[in-house]
């Protein structure tokens, strides 16, 4: 087995090959005067396993079209079988069209890796599971929230909540909750009158509790912003956010510390300082 690292992914790349003990390449990348893209992997990949990692984070369009590039030099150079791995996936949240006319830009994407050289793809936490159908390779959704929680626990939280920071988030939190031995629930937006929408979690009270508010990804900030407000308005004592992919566009950090989050704790999906768990066991795992 060869693990070949994307540009995106280098850190999490060389702990995949630690795991498995393996060669790891770095293929040489450079843009011409132009910005296109010059890829060259210099190393025998004949009759190899090849893994390639590679995120879709921002830049997503440039780090999606070197992921295609490796999947398609590695297939070429003789690899024997390919595997995609793309521990945050871009489009994601694309994955219907919403409005009429809209692009289903997650089937793109999909449809891209497909097509370019793998055979098999893995990525994990995956904004809605089941869109890992739009792939016509075996696809798999791996999930951090078990490693999330390992951390977590390391933390020494007094008297834990671990809430989803919207409904879709409640099964997350759930799993966070269920490794830790905690008491789990997720933030419910509830119309309490036609002009007023009270946010609170759905069953516990956060009073004098530590609360950790799960999410898949965290972007802008916004959601945990708005759930960080409320939970100290409820006497919550120490807020903490964990999410799988750092995102964190723009000021978000700045913002979730702002609203009194004391820590924000994400894996290396995304490598952002943040970034103090990794999913390299996990990939391990999945890859026979
Ligand atoms: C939405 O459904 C997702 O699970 C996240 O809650 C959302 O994408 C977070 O975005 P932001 O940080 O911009 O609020």
């Amino acid at each position: 087995m060869i693990v070949v690292s994307g540009s995106a992914s280098p850190k999490l790349s060389a702990r995949v090959a630690k795991q498995f003990k393996c060669q790891l390449v770095r293929p040489e990348l450079w843009r011409f005067p132009d910005s296109e893209f010059y890829l060259r992997i210099g190393a025998e990949l004949k009759g190899e396993h090849a893994v390639v990692v590679q995120s879709t984070c921002s830049p997503q369009n440039d780090n999606l079209v070197e992921l295609c590039f490796l999947l398609d030099a590695v297939r070429d150079l003789g690899a024997r079988r390919v595997t995609a791995v793309v521990p945050y996936l871009a489009y994601a949240r694309q994955d219907k069209r919403f409005k009429p006319g809209e692009a289903i830009s997650l089937r793109t994407v999909s449809k891209l890796i497909s097509n370019a050289g793998a055979d098999e793809f893995i990525t994990v936490d995956i904004h809605e599971e089941e869109t890992v159908r739009n792939f016509s390779i075996p696809a798999y959704n791996l999930t951090a929230m078990p490693l999330l929680s390992q951390y977590l626990s390391r933390l020494k939280l007094k008297d834990p909540a671990i809430l989803g920071a919207d409904q879709g988030a409640a099964e997350r939190a759930k799993r966070v909750a269920l490794e830790l031995g905690a008491e789990h629930d997720y933030l419910e937006k509830r119309r309490i009158s036609p002009e007023k929408v009270v946010t609170q979690p759905k069953r516990l009270d956060v009073a004098k509790r530590d609360v950790v508010i799960v999410d898949d990804i965290i972007s802008t900030g916004g959601t945990i912003v708005e759930a960080a407000k409320i939970l100290r308005r409820q006497g919550a004592r120490n807020i903490y956010a964990a999410c799988t992919h750092p995102v964190l566009a723009g000021k978000a950090l700045q913002r979730l510390r702002a609203a009194g989050v004391k820590r924000v704790i994400a894996t290396d999906t995304i490598e952002h300082k943040v970034s103090v768990v990794s999913v390299a066991p996990l990939i391990a795992k999945a890859i026979h």
